[in-house]
């Protein structure tokens, strides 16, 4: 474990540096991340490159024995070329062309744009790919940030339909899978399908929503693959030079609710995956089991350690600002990273910005450049994890529990949410908080991935699965796995049209069970009772009706009052659950323990409120993170004797943790 400082060496006079540097070795901070904005200073003018200034960081970074991530500078095209090429430009889904004056305004698919970066990104990776100051790299810069993934331009528009041509083969295929019968919509060719912008009823329906479904879900598909390809292409370039790493920070589903691109798929692209974690700023305030589950998010796309790229340091915010972090909250978020299974947490940024749209960000150390309390709690973060670094590896919470995200799902319930208040997201955060509050790790996983290292697997709304990945899901349960799957579940093919079966379709054989009647809740609540106590749904009801299934729960109001909400069938030697409505919290608790400890993982642990608690192994060592997220102290019972692994005191009994406080419980010695 280790930390990082996002760092601007363009911003700053050169004299600075070294002042800077030494601060940063004072505190341990071994790498910095740098170069994500600075076309207009690598090619101030079309043809013309400039690199000594980057040369002289490195350099004296190397001095000083600082690592760095160095990135290709896409996410920023300078004036000259959005003057001279405006073919690159994005288009929103109003028909809008995105200008100059922020960032992320160019096209994935612009052809030009693509040259231009893979001209620059080729001489940035031949001269720094060996460059032994530099350990890794990161492409572009939160790639779809702030909407940027689905493009509206025309060269979009060329591409898409070469994808689906590609897809479709004919057009009449197209035409029966989309059901383009429906409102007049059947297409002669693919040369006349354009990409679905914003409808003429958008007043009705807000943006795209009244366009024909399966075409909105492949055109998302569409722009996903070319983030992806986008990313692939640079990823070449870098590597026809260097061997180093390669990363791109990726966005929170907690504050952004997902980019739009298929992180998984964008993985595979990379070596290591990284994100920017902002928990208290100008857009919110995240609680701290959304933040567990980004944490976890990322440790599931490569099954593998992360980083955090960007963390906060300060307050922070463009127009105006959130909170600053009480003293102590710097380091619960970075233990936090850590116990989720990053290795490296970066913090954004080194120094607040003197100039420039984020001159609210503020850094580790302020406008004025002195270290104040901030760089002190960080330093101190430095520190401890010299010395933990002598006792652990590379750690990571040892999940029994997965949770499935489909990207797919997520993008069908965007284009179609059911009922108002659905949000796959937020409903998937329903089933991980109640594992996070009993100290029980989720990893996320794709419906195709091998599941047998765990013991309950959880198919939130999985609306739509191919074939392969339901015989995956199957075999699963067949050979002892417990799988539980709930409302909006294997309706749908994967053109986004409903199924002819019973709901719930193409589950209905192992859940044992179907479901004749559904009340979609808009503002009413409708009272339940079962293994999870009593409780209340207030967004969906499915009326289920037992096959082979046995009841669990039962509806106990509204007009289907006695017939079955949740059931379990047994199916070879696993068992499926069935929940045909959402739970309140407490009830999604008390349904976390019941399926857990049948599923035979221990559910009686700590349950403090406010108390995150990660069990994690480097392979060899063992490690209890306590993490206390409240602002007052809390006292943690012990069942057995623990070496607190950063004062080095055993604890017996139980173990106070100040406000904010941090403690590791570990088995060995110190
Ligand atoms: C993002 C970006 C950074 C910076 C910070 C603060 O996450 O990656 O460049 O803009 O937010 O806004
Ligand atoms: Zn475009």
């Amino acid at each position: 474990m280790r930390i990082g400082a996002d760092y601007y060496p363009e911003h700053w006079e050169k004299s600075r540096w070294k002042t800077d540097f030494k601060l940063m070795n004072k505190a341990n901070i071994e790498v910095v991340r740098i170069g994500e904005f600075a076309w207009s200073l690598y090619e101030p003018k079309e043809g013309e490159f400039h690199f000594e200034w980057m040369d002289e960081a490195l350099e004296e970074l190397a001095k000083y024995n600082i690592k760095v991530v160095l990135c290709t500078p896409s996410a920023t095209p300078p004036k000259w070329m959005v003057d001279k090429y405006p073919e690159i430009l994005q288009e929103d889904v109003h028909g809008y062309v995105k200008g100059f004056g922020t960032r992320k305004h160019y096209c994935f698919n612009s052809s030009v744009y693509r040259e231009k970066c893979h001209i620059l990104n080729r001489k940035i990776a031949e001269r720094y790919g060996k460059h032994p100051a530099v350990e890794g790299w990161q492409v572009d810069n939160e790639l779809g940030w702030a909407n940027t993934t689905r493009c509206y331009c025309d060269e979009c528009q060329v591409n898409f339909r070469k994808w689906l041509e590609n897809k479709y083969g004919t057009i009449d295929n197209l035409n029966k899978k989309y059901g383009t019968v429906v409102w007049s919509q059947i297409y002669n060719s693919f040369d006349e399908i354009n990409i679905p912008k914003a409808g003429a009823c958008y007043d009705v329906c807000p943006d795209t929503q009244g366009q024909n479904p399966g075409l909105l879900l492949d055109y998302y598909r569409f722009s996903s693959d070319s983030v992806v390809d986008f990313t692939r292409e640079t990823c070449k370039d870098i590597r026809a030079y260097s061997k180093y790493p390669i990363t791109t920070n990726m966005l929170d589903a907690a504050v952004n609710s997902g980019t739009g691109i298929d992180y998984f798929k964008l993985s595979e692209e990379l070596d290591f995956t990284s994100w920017d974690n902002y928990i208290e700023f100008q857009w919110g305030i995240a609680e701290d089991a959304a933040v567990s589950r980004d944490h976890a998010l990322l440790r599931s796309y490569k099954k593998r350690p992360f980083w955090v790229m960007e963390q906060q340091a300060g307050a922070c915010g463009w127009s105006k600002m959130g909170p600053a972090p009480t003293p102590g909250k710097l380091r619960l978020w970075t233990y936090s990273a850590v116990a989720n299974g990053a290795d490296t947490v970066v913090y954004f940024r080194w120094r607040s910005a003197l100039f420039g749209l984020e001159e609210y960000w503020n850094g580790i150390i302020g406008h004025d450049g002195k270290p104040g309390r901030r760089y002190q709690e960080i330093a101190g973060i430095g520190q401890e994890m010299k010395e933990l670094n002598k006792i652990y590896g590379k750690l990571l919470p040892k999940s029994r529990v997965a949770i499935i995200k489909s990207f797919d799902a997520e993008w069908s319930h965007s284009i179609h949410r059911h009922v108002e208040n659905f949000q796959y997201d937020n409903y998937e955060l329903e089933f991980y908080r109640a594992f996070y509050k009993m100290g029980i790790p989720v990893d996320f996983v794709q419906p195709s991935e091998k599941l047998d290292n765990y013991d309950l697997v959880i198919a939130p709304a999985l609306i739509m699965v191919k074939d392969f990945e339901l015989n995956n899901l199957a075999s699963y349960v067949r050979r002892g796995g417990h799988l539980i799957i709930s409302l909006r579940s294997g309706i749908k093919d994967e053109y986004d049209a409903m199924l002819p079966e019973s709901i719930p379709g193409v589950f209905a054989d192992m859940a044992g069970v179907t479901v004749p009647d559904f009340d979609p809740l808009l503002s009413k609540k409708t009272e339940i009772s079962g293994v999870f106590g009593k409780g209340t749904a207030d967004l969906w009801c499915d009326i289920i009706k037992p096959v082979s299934a046995e009841v669990l729960g039962v509806y106990t109001s509204d007009y289907y009052a006695g017939e079955a909400c949740l059931t379990v069938n047994d199916y070879g030697d696993g068992k499926v659950y069935y929940l045909g409505c959402d739970l309140d919290e407490t009830a999604m608790l008390n349904l976390a323990k019941y399926t857990g400890s049948r599923a035979g993982i221990p559910m009686e642990l700590y349950e403090t409120e406010g108390l995150e608690r990660v069990e994690c192994s480097d392979g060899t060592n063992y490690a209890q993170f306590l993490l206390n997220h409240n602002s007052y102290p809390v006292i943690v019972p012990l069942k057995t004797r623990y070496m607190e692994m950063i004062s080095g005191k055993v604890v017996e009994n139980s173990i106070k943790i100040e406000p904010y406080g941090v403690a590791i419980l570990g088995l060995g010695k110190r």
